[in-house]
């Protein structure tokens, strides 16, 4: 048999009891102390050697010991001693020889979610009427009619910086927090304030875009599945838990604590107050000055000792920029749906007037449809300035592409806004004007200066 020899302040030399025992298993036999906390499983890597002589009298790593290889980074020479067999003499050194060395490398796995504490606003939403759909229709329809809901309605969440916690039935449960680190930077109360004012802002946008969706999806549900659905919402403001939770093969990122049952009990009121959308005092509080709202419900919630007030919101007072800049830009393709068509002809034009001669030969080589696509991206993602950027360099590399250099972007504009304009005869107005304006010519600035 072959010698496995562990180097510590002292030499120990054991004997495997087979070609291709493991080192943990040799280890073992002979009662030596080697950390294998997961039983052998691949999954703790406490067994990790430090493997000085004889690598080549060892198995290769197999799938599980070479994806935490790779995903940790590390040389040959370090194996899981659960996973390596052995075919000849070999010498080692254990990588954890105590708790401390135990503690460093348990916390190294940790991911930088687990166990956070920070603020949060919470949503719930729930489709109203689902069942009766899923009783009337195939099952291949539900399950497509759910993941095309599931995408109309995610994509307000995340184009206003919010992520989606989890899919629950035919409801959603997504997030808008306040990062720690971000906190830390708040050194004022007031700064606080800004910033939790801020975040609940983008989470009412998300949620008054998702009844924009609605309507558009409704439109071609009613058409197909001759269908339409209705949302509940339910908004709440307050300290979370936020981890890795689970199974540890089926581990995800999930909030929890007492805000979130609050967000999900204010969801579920809106079926005994028949309202849509109703927010919390925290939420309200933050921003009373700035949301419509037609109804204030005085109730407890369920599991509550002490009374709450729920505000059931319509929309901003004032107009909130982005959505205005996104609900008129979905009246005019409303209005128009071949817009796309109209502004290319205008962008020829322009190629035509200001080309030196060499520009006018490039052409479009991209679809009107693909075009389409990237303008709306942008406007959609107008509330989340890290998507917004890769967006908008996408438009630069269209326009740069059919021959308009960025230093002649400003004079693009006025022909967006022509097009726009022209397509809301009696919607636009010097509110409007100035609002896609500013948006615009903030844009252009940001992407020269990129
Ligand atoms: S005992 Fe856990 S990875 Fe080997």
């Amino acid at each position: 048999m072959f010698i496995v020899t562990f180097e510590d302040k002292e030499i120990f030399p054991l004997k495997t009891e087979k070609p291709g025992a493991t080192i943990l298993e040799t280890a073992l036999k002979h009662d030596f102390p080697l950390y294998h906390l997961c039983g052998g499983n691949a999954k703790c890597t406490t067994c990790r050697v430090f493997i000085t002589d004889g690598l080549n009298q060892l198995s290769d790593r197999n799938e599980r010991e070479q994806t935490l290889a790779d995903r940790k980074g590390w040389p040959s020479e370090i194996r899981l001693a659960c996973q390596t067999e052995v075919f000849g003499d070999v010498s080692l050194r254990r990588i954890i020889k105590d708790n401390k060395d135990l503690k460093t490398v348990t916390s190294e796995s940790k991911s930088a979610k687990t166990g956070e504490e920070c603020y949060a606003v919470i949503l719930f939403l729930d489709i109203k009427g689902f069942t009766a759909f899923t009783e009337a229709s195939l099952p291949y329809d539900v399950v497509f009619v759910l993941n095309r809901f599931f995408q109309e309605m995610s994509e307000p969440v995340l184009n206003n910086g919010g992520e989606i916690d989890k899919f629950i039935g035919d409801g959603i449960l997504a997030f808008f927090q306040i990062k720690n680190k971000d906190l830390i930077s708040t050194t004022t109360e007031e700064s606080l304030v800004i910033r939790k004012s801020e975040t609940i802002r983008s989470a009412i946008r998300a949620c008054l875009r998702m009844f924009d969706q609605l309507k558009k999806f409704n439109l071609e549900m009613k058409d197909r599945f001759n269908f339409s659905f209705d949302i509940r919402i339910g908004l709440h403001a307050g300290n979370v838990i936020y981890g890795d939770i689970g199974h540890s093969e089926y581990k995800s990122q999930t909030v929890l604590g007492d805000t979130v049952n609050v967000a999900s009990r204010l969801e579920a009121l809106n079926k005994k107050t028949n309202t849509q959308f109703l927010v919390s005092d925290e939420i309200y509080n933050q921003l009373k000055d700035s949301l419509a709202i037609d109804k204030k419900v005085v109730t407890r919630l369920r599991g509550k000792s002490e009374k709450m007030t729920a505000y059931s919101v319509l929309g901003f007072k004032n107009s909130d920029p982005i959505l205005h800049i996104q609900k008129s830009f979905d009246l005019v393709l409303a209005n128009n749906p071949h817009w796309i068509e109209d502004y290319t002809n205008k962008l020829k034009s322009f190629i035509q007037e200001n080309s030196d001669g060499s520009n006018s030969q490039k052409g479009f080589t991209i679809t009107s449809d693909e075009f389409l696509t990237v303008i709306e991206s942008v406007i959609e993602k107008l509330g989340n300035p890290v998507s917004l950027k890769k967006e908008i360099s996408k438009l630069a590399d269209i326009y740069e592409g059919i021959g308009i250099s960025k230093k002649e972007f400003p004079k693009l504009i006025p022909i967006l806004i022509s097009a726009i304009r022209e397509n809301l005869p009696s919607e636009w107005d010097q509110n409007l004007e100035s609002i896609w304006n500013q948006v615009a010519t903030d844009l252009t600035i940001g992407t020269i200066e990129s």
